[in-house]
């Protein structure tokens, strides 16, 4: 097409958030040249709120690929979580149990140092770009867009990845009869809120009451992050904040008193559940990784490093298939990462049904999920199961 600026590059991803960049990047570290594009700003990506739990294998990514050390200095080790039901707290000790952590250190905070590190070292990262779409997957595949100066423009790459979330175009590109669309919906949905205020506790603290689930994590010294399960069609703007703590409170009281800390609320949203296994995370050579081939509740804290882990087993694909022509890797991606996903499907999905409260739900269930989380705190077998999901288990 005429006008139309052209780019061949090793791999062009779709996606410029922390799977996209942290694949570019280790790319970059091993000498493969990538294209990243991304229709949101910098900017728009930097501010929208995400989880902030990342696996002692996710921060070791950072750290080792020298993406950022930041994580280990501004970040939060966190030794063990709570669990607090019948009003009581119970400690998960991750360290004593399986011997790992894991970082608070907001998704927000990634992007930002991966965005940095790639600009630092000189990376193709094209941000607010428009009209994106993907061609030719099974041959040279293409990515074409208008780039955010409003020329057309076309990136030609061996490989494509598609690491554009869970509202992206590039899952809906693989043909139908080759993939399968695994689902499921929750009738629950997270309020969360910023807030400024002194932690109200050391570490989270996942609360199942009878009034419904909530989570009181943190952010630093003065923002805190909390939720609180909700309809999943509330109006976050008919919550007062006086409406917010007490709901907040009740949820977390118990006969020690504990008290959350309260302060101005600056951001109010409510988080739609739901969970998705796009199978296989691949066609031709169009690769899937992150949220644009899987999606799971927030509960466990696994988006962001499911995201990393298949990031992590692509890379190997990308390197082998680079350095030695050798596919093999490459061939067995979908399989390796699916086999990771799934069981954080499974544990996102005990986490959420172990804690939250359906409205239909009788005493029967609720005594039942109390039974429940008393055969997970008594049993160092059954926190060692959770200890070791949420921290992250081994790469196989
Ligand atoms: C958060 O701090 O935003 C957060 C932490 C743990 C979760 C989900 C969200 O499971």
């Amino acid at each position: 097409m005429p006008g139309t600026r052209r780019i061949d590059t090793q791999v062009g991803i779709v996606g410029g958030g922390p799977a996209g960049l942290m694949l570019s990047h280790l790319l970059a570290t091993a000498g493969i040249d990538s294209v990243v594009v991304d229709n949101r700003t910098h900017e728009t990506i930097r501010t929208t709120h995400r989880a902030g739990i990342l696996e002692h294998g996710s921060v070791s990514m950072l750290v080792d690929s020298r993406a950022s050390d930041r994580v280990l200095t501004a970040g939060h080790k966190h030794e063990g979580i709570d669990l607090r039901f019948g009003g009581e707290s119970h400690r998960i000790d991750f360290t004593d149990l399986v011997g790992e952590a894991v970082w608070l250190y907001p998704q927000n905070e990634v992007f930002t140092d991966l965005a940095d590190a790639r600009s630092r070292d000189g990376g193709d990262v094209r941000f607010g770009v428009s009209d994106t779409s993907v061609s030719d997957l099974t041959g040279s595949p293409r990515i074409s867009f208008t780039d955010a100066d409003g020329v057309t423009t076309e990136v030609r790459a061996h490989i494509l990845v598609g690491a554009d979330g869970s509202q992206g175009i590039t899952k809906w590109a693989i043909p139908q009869d080759h993939r399968t669309d695994h689902f499921t919906a929750y009738p629950y949905a997270w309020f969360g809120i910023l807030c400024e205020a002194p932690p109200s506790a050391e570490e989270l603290i996942y609360a199942h009451s009878e009034h419904g689930f909530a989570l009181i994590s943190q952010r630093d010294e003065r923002i805190q992050r909390m939720y609180f399960q909700c309809s999943p069609d509330e109006d976050a703007s008919a919550w007062s904040e006086d409406r917010i703590w007490a709901e907040l409170q009740k949820r977390v009281d118990g006969p020690d008193g504990f008290k959350l800390r309260q302060g101005r609320i600056f951001d109010k949203t409510v988080l739609k559940f739901r969970s998705y296994v796009c199978e296989p995370l691949r066609y031709g050579n169009l690769f899937l990784a992150g949220d644009a081939g899987h999606t799971v509740p927030p509960t466990g804290a696994k988006g962001l490093n499911l995201a990393f882990a298949d990031v992590r087993v692509l890379f190997e694909g990308i390197e082998s298939w680079a350095s030695n022509g050798s596919r093999d890797l490459l061939d067995r991606y979908s399989e390796r990462a699916l086999d990771r996903v799934w069981r954080a499907q499974h544990f996102s999905y005990w986490m959420t049904s172990m804690l939250h409260s359906r409205s239909d739900a009788t005493s029967f269930d609720h005594k039942r999920q109390l039974g429940e989380l008393s055969s997970v705190v008594t049993s160092r077998h059954g926190s060692a199961y959770l200890a070791e999901a949420y921290t992250g288990w081994p790469n196989r």
